[in-house]
């Protein structure tokens, strides 16, 4: 409102300025009137000229002011008016035959008459403006993005929609963003994409590199550079927006604004239960290390704490990325918790001797990580006045279905394994003793398959498809046990999902974490491995080494969170496959591979 106020404003001082010059100039050399003959046209000449030039510089944008305009800003509009009014004088003056020598002393002295007019009355509003608070909300309208200048801040892509999928795919792959702004042959906007469209699209149609036109978003909504950051942050939250494209006023991408940068200067007014920073702890791990670099390309700025069991090549890459900490440290240590969380709005919990076995290696460590330590983080956490902990449990907590029956989350609980005993004993820690305004939300999760960058051969559809590759050969234990399976970027998706939905609809939720669809007997995963890798033998061996047998229902998790599983267990064995084949992988049996070997 006070922004169209400063529009008229400066609209009404532009005419008047113009209105005394033409009449000046009507004064000084009667003639130029004159030429349109006497009467009425005489008469209104002086007003017409001003009148043309206020609503051609407002056809051109010319009144639409920020208070960060720039002072020279100020005088490029200052410049256009006057070319203007110069491209005016010279048409009316051709066509009526009064560019003579005689008046070409009068237009320019118009001209700079203009020029001085107009430039005074803008600058005198840009001085006006500037000393008034901004025009919709107080905080001052400065990005960001802008702010930290170039070379210190990764920019997002802005790419032709004309290339190849695959090729955009790899862009945004190699890029600390999750999505690109697409343009048209001729730069214009036309439209965005994001890893997730890319990655549903194949799944949809797996056999097809569909163009990129035909599965982006042409309706992500764009703004204009006038919006203050106040309103882009409004917009961004009530659309549900990670990010706003920046357009030209003729739909070129100028630059694009992420929902986080906002965050960062509106987050206390707006909505204090946002997640800004967040901790993973155990985030140098199988999980962790496909975590960290999803949240940091959704935007988030996050802080890792990792004993490094495994060390940290899994993360080393990420060492220059200006969003993400290290802090090396035990989850047992209370001072390494409230270090790390320093800044965390919200915790990811993934620290823990992973497995039966290793668990069995140690019983006391066992207890210590994957128990007591989950108290002591509850502690860290009110302290810190952290807002939301996310904890991966297990579906071992299930044991063994009766008669094959679908497991929900109220299903009974039969841990058989320390692991599985301690995994639970620690949802109930965290239920127990967390309060408001801590939100707990526990994952249940069914086994993960699928490359990450601390790759694990010691789960059960990446070491049976590692071992067919290298050994040409399976062994299957019993084969006939039931066991939920959940690709390692579906978790990471879910956990994600879990931070930005509303709060209410996932504090003190129990969710089990897979898909119903991805439920297999050991002996299917076998024969799935050898459609993949044809030439394998599978050999059967009738002790089931492992007790667990469960069959998991998922329906909860896909209606809290709206999210459902999107790569299958054969795209996990072929991801395996291409590991390989790209010289990822040196031989499964590799003591980094296993967290039982690593730990013996
Ligand atoms: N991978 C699966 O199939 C699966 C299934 C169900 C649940 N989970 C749970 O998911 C979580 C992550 O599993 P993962 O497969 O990534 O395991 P992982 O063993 O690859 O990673 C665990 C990470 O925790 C770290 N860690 C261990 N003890 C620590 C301590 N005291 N302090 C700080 N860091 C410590 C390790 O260094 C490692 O980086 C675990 O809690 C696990 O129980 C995993």
């Amino acid at each position: 409102m006070l922004r169209r106020r400063y529009s008229y404003l400066q609209a009404a001082i532009d005419f008047a300025a113009f209105l005394a010059v033409t009449w000046g100039l009507v004064l000084i050399r009667p003639s130029i009137a004159g030429i349109y003959g006497p009467g009425l046209i005489a008469t209104i000449f002086p007003f017409l000229v001003p009148a043309i030039l206020v609503s051609l510089l407002y056809m051109f944008r010319q009144y639409r002011f920020r208070r960060q305009d720039r002072f020279l800003r100020q005088f490029g509009g200052a410049f256009n008016v006057v070319t203007l009014g110069f491209l005016l004088i010279v048409v009316i003056s051709f066509d009526t035959g009064a560019m003579v020598s005689s008046e070409r002393g009068t237009l320019f002295l118009l001209l700079l008459m203009l020029l001085a007019a107009s430039a005074v009355s803008r600058v005198i509003t840009h001085l006006w403006l500037g000393r008034r608070p901004d025009f919709s909300l107080k905080e001052p309208v400065v990005l960001k993005s802008e702010a930290a200048g170039p070379g210190q801040k990764p920019v997002p892509l802005v790419l032709p929609a004309s290339r190849p999928t695959s090729e955009i795919k790899r862009a945004i792959d190699g890029s600390p963003f999750d999505f690109a702004v697409l343009t048209d042959d001729d730069g214009y906007f036309a439209g965005t994409i994001t890893d997730g469209d890319i990655i549903e699209a194949h799944l949809a149609d797996p056999g097809r590199d569909r163009p990129i036109s035909e599965i982006m978003n042409r309706n992500h909504p764009v703004t204009r550079e006038d919006l203050s950051a106040g309103r882009m942050h409004q917009m961004m939250i009530e659309r549900n927006l990670r990010f706003l494209p920046i357009v030209t006023n003729g739909g070129k991408p100028l630059r694009t604004v992420l929902l986080s940068d906002l965050d960062a200067l509106y987050r206390r007014r707006t909505d204090p239960g946002r997640s800004r920073r967040i901790l993973v702890i155990g985030g140098a791990g199988y999980i962790g290390s496909v975590m960290v670099r999803y949240l940091l390309k959704r935007g988030y700025s996050v802080s890792v704490l990792d004993s490094l069991m495994f060390g940290y090549n899994a993360l080393k890459e990420l060492d220059n990325h200006p969003a993400y900490r290290f802090f090396k440290g035990d989850s047992r240590n209370i001072q390494d918790l409230l270090t790390a969380m320093a800044d965390v709005d919200t915790v990811v919990h993934l620290a823990a001797i992973v497995g039966d076995p290793a668990c069995e290696l140690d019983h006391r460590a066992t207890i210590d990580i994957n128990y007591e330590a989950s108290k002591i983080l509850v502690d860290a956490c009110r302290h810190r006045k952290v807002q939301r902990l996310l904890f991966a449990s297990t579906c071992s907590v299930y044991g063994a279905s009766i008669n094959g029956e679908l497991l929900s989350e109220t299903s009974p609980l039969n841990p058989v394994s320390l692991y599985a005993e301690t995994k639970l004993r620690s949802e109930d820690a965290l239920l127990g003793r967390a309060e408001p305004p801590l939100a707990v939300t526990i994952f249940r999760l069914a086994t993960v398959f699928g490359f990450s960058y601390r790759p694990r051969f010691d789960l059960v559809v990446n070491t049976l498809t590692a071992r067919a590759i290298e050994d040409g050969e399976i062994s299957i234990f019993g084969g006939s046990q039931w066991r939920p399976n959940v690709h390692v970027l579906d978790v990471v998706r879910a956990f994600a999902a879990t931070i930005e939905a509303p709060r209410e609809t996932v504090d003190r939720q129990i969710l089990n974490l897979g898909s119903e669809t991805q439920n297999y007997r050991i002996a299917e995963l076998g024969d799935m491995v050898k459609l993949e890798v044809p030439q394998t033998k599978i050999k059967t061996v009738d002790a089931a080494v492992d007790k667990r047998d469960y069959r998991v229902c998922f329906d909860k998790i896909e209606k809290t969170l709206n999210w459902r599983a999107t790569v299958t267990v054969r795209d996990g064995i072929r991801e395996i496959i291409d590991a390989y084949s790209q010289g990822k992988v040196t031989h499964y049996g590799d003591k980094i591979y296993s967290n039982l070997k690593h730990l013996q």
